[in-house]
């Protein structure tokens, strides 16, 4: 593997660069502003998978193309699929991004903007894996196919149907997914599972237009306090989910999987300084390791209602709206879990308001056997690529379409991420560490080699 290492070492600074193009398309899957920019970027990635010598293209769909790239495929060859997203998150706010967040910058061992971890810089890796053994002439011990969609961040609704209609070109052992994390530069992680989600928005409906709150406050229900109101009913003072059922198929932690938890390096300390906050919070009687990892949540995303703007406006909305993701874990299912909460707020809501329910997208939990012959290659190439012993780990976030790997294709899902804790998935200044870039790249040499084996 030495020429296929050596490969990489001295294209490391082509590789950001083009890593810095590819983050500089604003792939937004939610915004349909970026529809344009979407196919833009489908197209540019595609046609760098040919220049590559992959065979690719772009596939239309309802929503965001998705990208297929695939190696010749071989009589007795073990098929892998590389799965990954271009799509990213909105920017938003933009004023907190210390540069542009689609003006891909390089400082401090990192590479800064929009989608450089999630998920631009992670599948990058695993190309340019892909692209050493093909220019040095050596031969891949697997067949891949690189499966990129452009709708992960809103649900991957178009790719499930595509799914079903390609099972027999997308058949294979296993899917390696690098859209995870790893607890720090040097701890190596294969995430043997994820949580599932279930999204909904509620609306309450108060009086016909925006009134004068002087004129007519104190006689009608504020429907921005309504929906406040309703939504404190939600968690108990032990920070638990007071939704009946709501725990009802939860699969507890076991005790091997507590202590394994433990493990992990963990300071609450650090943690609050991590993230801003003056104290944590959380379902009591677990740790902070658990309630993000292990335990089902319920969150408020987005809370608006009347007047936003610079100043005073003396109003009473005429309604509010609260966008909410809960998150779940092994057996919750996000059918059962919808029914039981909408009941919860039909029940609760004052008939001083009208109450919209509209169910977003969900899916369930994600587990795998860390016994599994694959993971044990996996945790092999990890061990070889960080030179460190990985752990395993659950994580907190969720990736739809691997329950449907697992249900379309028969096939389990390899986690194995490469984005650091402060990499600011999601947030502004989001960046991907440049050697952990370089190591993921020689994760993926490995990689193949280990599963190769079978
Ligand atoms: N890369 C994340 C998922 C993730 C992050 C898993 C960290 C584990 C640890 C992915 O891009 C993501 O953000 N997924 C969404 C899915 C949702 C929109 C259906 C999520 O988890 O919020
Ligand atoms: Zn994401």
């Amino acid at each position: 593997m030495q020429t296929v290492l050596d490969y990489l070492a001295r294209h490391q600074a082509r590789f950001v660069r083009e890593l810095m193009e590819y983050v500089g398309f604003p792939s937004v899957s939610a915004q349909t502003r970026h529809r344009a920019d979407m196919r833009a970027c489908a197209e540019w990635l595609a046609r760098h998978c040919q220049s590559l010598g992959l065979e690719a293209q772009v596939h239309s769909t309802e929503g965001h193309p998705i990208v297929l790239a695939r190696t010749p495929r071989r009589r007795g060859r073990r098929h892998f699929l590389v799965y990954g997203h271009y799509d990213v998150q909105p920017p938003e706010p933009l004023e907190l991004w210390a540069t542009p967040p689609f003006q891909a910058t390089v400082r401090n061992g990192a590479l800064y903007g929009r989608g450089a971890s999630d998920n631009k810089g992670q599948h990058w890796a695993h190309l340019k894996a892909v692209e050493a053994y093909l220019r040095t002439g050596t031969e891949l011990p697997c067949d891949l196919t690189f499966l990129l969609e452009g709708e992960e961040e809103v649900g991957s609704c178009s790719l499930s149907s595509f799914l079903r209609k390609n099972r027999r070109a997308l058949r294979c052992d296993a899917v390696v997914v690098s859209d995870t994390g790893l607890p720090a530069r040097d701890l190596p992680a294969l995430t043997y599972a994820l949580r599932g989600i279930a999204a909904f928005e509620i609306t309450l409906h108060g009086p016909n237009r925006d009134l004068h709150s002087g004129i007519f406050g104190g006689s009608v229900h504020n429907p921005a306090l309504a929906l406040c109101q309703l939504l404190a009913r939600v968690h108990d003072a032990k920070g638990r989910v007071a939704i009946p059922g709501f725990y009802k198929d939860v699969l507890p932690l076991t005790a091997g999987e507590r202590r394994q938890l433990q493990r992990l390096p963990f300071s609450a300390a650090a943690y609050k300084k991590l993230l801003g906050v003056p104290a944590l919070y959380g379902e009591s009687g677990y740790s902070p390791n658990e309630q993000r990892m292990a335990r089902p949540t319920f969150e408020i995303n987005g809370l608006t209602s009347g007047y936003q703007g610079e100043g005073s406006k003396t109003i009473i909305p005429a309604w509010a709206r609260a966008k909410v993701t809960m998150r779940l874990v092994p057996h919750q299912t996000p059918e059962k879990i919808l029914r039981r909460v909408e009941a919860f707020f039909r029940r609760h809501c004052p008939r001083t308001v009208r109450m919209e329910f509209r169910p977003g997208h969900g899916c369930p939990a994600y587990r795998l056997d860390p016994g599994h012959p694959d993971a044990r290659a996996a945790l092999r190439a990890l061990r070889r690529a960080f030179g460190r012993e990985p752990v395993l780990l659950r994580e907190g976030g969720s990736i739809p379409i691997v329950n449907e790997f697992k249900q379309v294709l028969g096939a389990e899902t390899l986690l194995l991420g490469l984005a650091l804790p402060d990499d600011n998935a999601h947030s502004p200044n989001e960046k991907f560490d440049l050697e952990i870039f370089a190591r993921g790249q020689q994760l993926s040499v490995w990689l193949w080699q280990e599963l190769a084996r079978g």
